[in-house]
């Protein structure tokens, strides 16, 4: 299987502080990995690094083979690197639609006009918001403005999503039908992170697990392999004693 993502002794430094510290990970084409780690350990700061939201400050990361660190992220969009936020980011002042057609404009295709509605329309059906484009965001609850998120990430039609905790705060109904929507996307062979704190999320979704502690990979492996992992256990508890 051919590698779509790589990244190479991805470094990051805040000032004194190495939230990312010297990573190596290689993802296959329509992998689907869990990213795990206590609150801090730098699990959105690395899916920053391959977005592109932040610089790095050493390291590479190859995107089908080629090195990407050096683009904007609107660049690695039109390479096919999607995305969605731990805290929602919607702009208010759009409508659901016209908020995934915004960014289709700047997306992979850039897509406008009609065509950009029409892509945004299905992927409003995609993810359980079918014929609701022309609501309001701020009408919207919860795990509506998550769909909509997510909606707009996959409307590129993107080879890799990253997903920060977008299932956190659903309730048990609403994470069933979270979980079974990220399965979709994974059975059409779509490449993904998952940032996640929810183990049942993480078992059912991904055969593989990565996990991080203050900025280092410690555990690299099948799921079941990594949860069960003596030196992943410590880092939850010391999490756990702190919190
Ligand atoms: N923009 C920033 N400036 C300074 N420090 C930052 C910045 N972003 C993250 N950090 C720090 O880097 C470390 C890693 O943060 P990060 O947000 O990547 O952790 P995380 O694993 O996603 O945690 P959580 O599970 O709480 O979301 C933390 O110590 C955090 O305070
Ligand atoms: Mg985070």
């Amino acid at each position: 299987m051919s590698v779509s993502l790589e990244l190479r002794g991805l470094r990051k430094e805040f000032g004194g502080l190495v939230a990312v510290n010297d990573i190596d990970l290689a993802i296959p084409r329509g992998a689907v990995m869990g990213l795990l780690g206590p609150n801090g350990s730098g699990k959105t700061t690395v899916l920053n690094l391959i977005s592109g939201a932040l610089p790095l400050t050493s390291g590479e990361v190859l995107l089908n083979g080629q090195p990407v660190q050096h683009l904007a992220a609107h660049h690695r969009a039109r390479l096919g690197i999607a995305r969605t936020f731990q805290l929602v980011r919607l702009s208010r002042s759009l409508n659901a639609r016209d908020n995934i057609a915004l960014s289709l404009a700047f997306g992979r295709d850039a897509l406008w006009g009609a065509a950009a509605r029409e892509r945004a329309d299905a992927a409003l059906a995609t993810v359980g918001l079918p014929g609701r484009g022309n609501v309001d965001v701020g009408s919207l609850n919860y795990i509506d403005q998550k769909r909509l998120e997510l909606a707009r990430a996959i409307a590129a039609k993107p080879d890799i999503l990253l997903l920060d905790e977008w299932l956190a705060g659903l309730n048990p109904t609403e994470l069933r039908t979270g979980i079974e929507l990220i399965c979709a996307l994974k059975e059409q062979g779509m490449t993904i992170i998952l940032v996640e704190h929810i183990m049942e999320a993480i078992r059912e979704i991904c055969p593989r697990c990565v996990v991080m502690s203050a900025g280092m990979k410690i555990a690299d492996g099948p799921t079941p392999d990594v949860l069960t992992d003596p030196q992943v256990v410590a880092a939850y508890l010391g999490d756990f004693e702190y919190a």
